[in-house]
């Protein structure tokens, strides 16, 4: 039996996570490969049914990032999509959803190392978790 490999959606931010993942890259840091990335032009704009549709879809695990408070290219989107994903952590388990395959995290443009760390931390935490229940009742 192959080792299991977690399916991660990621949502960037296009001023600052994915200017750092495009950093990373070409830094030639390395991080996992099974990371999806979406980039989207704020976290504000990340739709709590984004998140949801992702884990129904097959997803592992969900990382949302973007710029630090106060750097928001949008003012408080990043203030926002804090509040909205405290709530969804705190309804996500009644239906069945882990909240620790969720994680929000704020990574700068300049910060590839940073980025390249949270990216192998948060997917071997995935891993360790195992395969989502909710895929798992999908497939069945
Ligand atoms: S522009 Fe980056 S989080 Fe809003």
């Amino acid at each position: 039996m192959s080792e299991f490999e977690p399916t991660i959606v990621a949502f960037f931010c296009n001023w600052c996570t994915y200017t750092a993942a495009d950093l990373a890259g070409t830094s030639r840091l390395s991080y996992p490969h099974n990371i999806r990335i979406i980039r989207v032009m704020c976290t504000g704009m990340v739709d709590p049914q984004y998140i949801i549709k992702a884990f129904l879809e097959g997803a592992d695990g969900v990382l949302v990032s973007g710029c630090r408070p106060g750097d928001c290219h949008y003012i408080n989107g990043n203030y926002k999509a804090r509040r909205r994903i405290k709530l969804l952590k705190e309804i996500l388990p009644q239906f069945g959803f882990d909240q620790q395959r969720l994680r929000l995290t704020w990574i700068g443009a300049s910060d590839g190392i940073h980025l390249a760390e949270i990216m192998r931390t948060f997917a071997g935490q995935i891993k360790a978790l195992g395969p989502s229940q909710t895929k798992l009742k999908m497939v069945i």
